[in-house]
């Protein structure tokens, strides 16, 4: 039977030592390297192409959590399990959001490690199988995460989410959309679909694997794959972790992942936008509503989340905006200004049918169009102008 092969990387070689020691009594598992910094890591993942990298988070130089980054992205066949110490979560946050498969939390014994490093093996072992499968060539296109963001409540952050859902899916691309609002989230009531477990379901899991998750999608006819919020109760505490497991299962099955957030921040969200390519940050034409877009735009930029940023005015009435001086005031371009069609998109929600399919002449519709062009780089705001005043 081949052995799981690990690489050890942890820069006190008392702490390697000792995990050797341990590893040395299991038949099935093998130390094939050891660095002492991120750095020598990387180099070792290139030159030994191990199947589980045990990853301290605290080493000089390049530091675990950038190593991890590094290795998911070069090296995706290979799993990382991070190590560190209690109080590091917002450490353990990044570093699973960075691609780490798995966690330690020190002290741990022998056999939690042991069964960390069979655990994330055997979840890798299963990726790479399916990936295989879907392309047949064995390997899988990357899909870019898209995050709805807004700490307002009903500026239309479900609104854009499922309706760019519909547009990017009848663009031809695979596309899932996943709703992080436990408490209240309702993308599966915009597409009729609100029945079936979902988010909530998920986080009570023992453990998530690509098959699990694929098993919670709801298919609607659009061709959209929906992970819907689920039934949500007070124990539905979603662990570290879980958003992020979720969207990088997800990222290997379709080339867009939509996320919905709800109007405030917790866990889901923060790994959300820790995966995010691209950040839909969506706000509304009013006073209160531009001082929190505001706000939100310094979160995000603060933050240091390295997703682009699209900045959206939604509900935009006949008063129309002056757009110029919002983008100096909110020190950001405007990547999108939304019409308000209160009519349509009350009368699509209630019948559970997106309003790009509900109302297709609308202007919001059209809007919507465009920016879903922009959003998969096919079209520029510019060329799509261009095209209608040349009609
Ligand atoms: N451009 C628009 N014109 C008119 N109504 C809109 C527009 N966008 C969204 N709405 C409506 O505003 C309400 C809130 O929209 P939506 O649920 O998408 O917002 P949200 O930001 O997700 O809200 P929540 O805080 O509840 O999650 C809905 O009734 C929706 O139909
Ligand atoms: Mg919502």
């Amino acid at each position: 039977m081949a052995k799981i092969r690990v690489l050890i990387a942890d820069d006190a070689p008392r702490t390697r030592e000792e995990i050797k020691r341990l590893l040395a009594f299991e038949e099935d598992i093998v130390v094939v390297g050891e660095a002492g910094d991120g750095e020598e890591a990387l180099r070792l993942v290139e030159e030994l192409a191990p199947d589980v990298v045990l990853m301290d988070i605290n080493m000089p130089g390049l530091d675990g959590i950038a190593a991890t980054e590094a290795i998911s992205e070069r090296s995706p066949q290979t799993g990382v399990v991070i190590i560190s110490i209690q109080g590091e979560q917002e450490y353990l946050r990044r570093a699973m959001a960075a691609g780490a498969s798995d966690y330690l939390i020190k002290p741990f014994t022998a056999q939690e490690m042991v069964d960390a490093v069979r655990r994330v093996w055997e979840k890798n072992r299963r990726r790479q199988a399916m990936t295989a499968v879907r392309t047949g060539e064995g390997k899988g296109e990357v899909g870019r995460v898209v995050v709805f963001f807004g700490s307002k409540g009903g500026v239309g952050r479900t609104t854009l989410a499922c309706n760019l859902a519909v547009l990017l899916a009848r663009r031809g691309k695979r596309v899932s959309l996943v709703d992080f609002d436990l408490a209240s989230g309702d993308v599966a009531l915009f597409f009729n679909l609100d029945k079936g477990q979902g988010v909530a379901e998920l986080a009570l899991e023992p453990s998530l694997n690509p098959e699990t998750i694929e098993g919670y999608l709801l298919n609607h006819v659009t061709g959209v794959r929906i992970l819907r919020a689920g039934g949500f109760s007070e124990e539905t505490l979603p662990r570290l972790g879980l958003g992020a497991e979720i969207l990088t299962s997800l990222k290997v099955k379709t080339q867009y992942v939509l996320v919905d957030t709800p109007p405030f921040f917790c866990s889901l969200t923060e790994e959300a936008l820790l995966a995010a390519d691209e950040i839909v940050v969506v706000g509304r034409n009013d006073l209160p509503g531009l001082k929190q877009l505001k706000t939100d735009l310094n979160f995000l930029r603060e933050k240091g989340y390295t997703g682009r940023i699209w900045t959206v005015l939604n509900q935009v009435g006949e008063e129309g905006v002056d757009r110029a001086g919002l983008e100096k005031a909110l020190g950001a371009k405007l990547a999108a200004v939304l019409p308000a069609e209160w009519r349509a998109c009350r009368q699509a929600v209630n019948k559970g049918n997106p309003l790009v399919l509900e109302a297709k002449g609308t202007r919001l519709a059209q809007a919507l169009e465009s920016f879903a062009g922009q959003l998969s780089g096919e079209e520029t705001s510019r060329g799509f102008w261009r095209k209608v005043l040349r009609r």
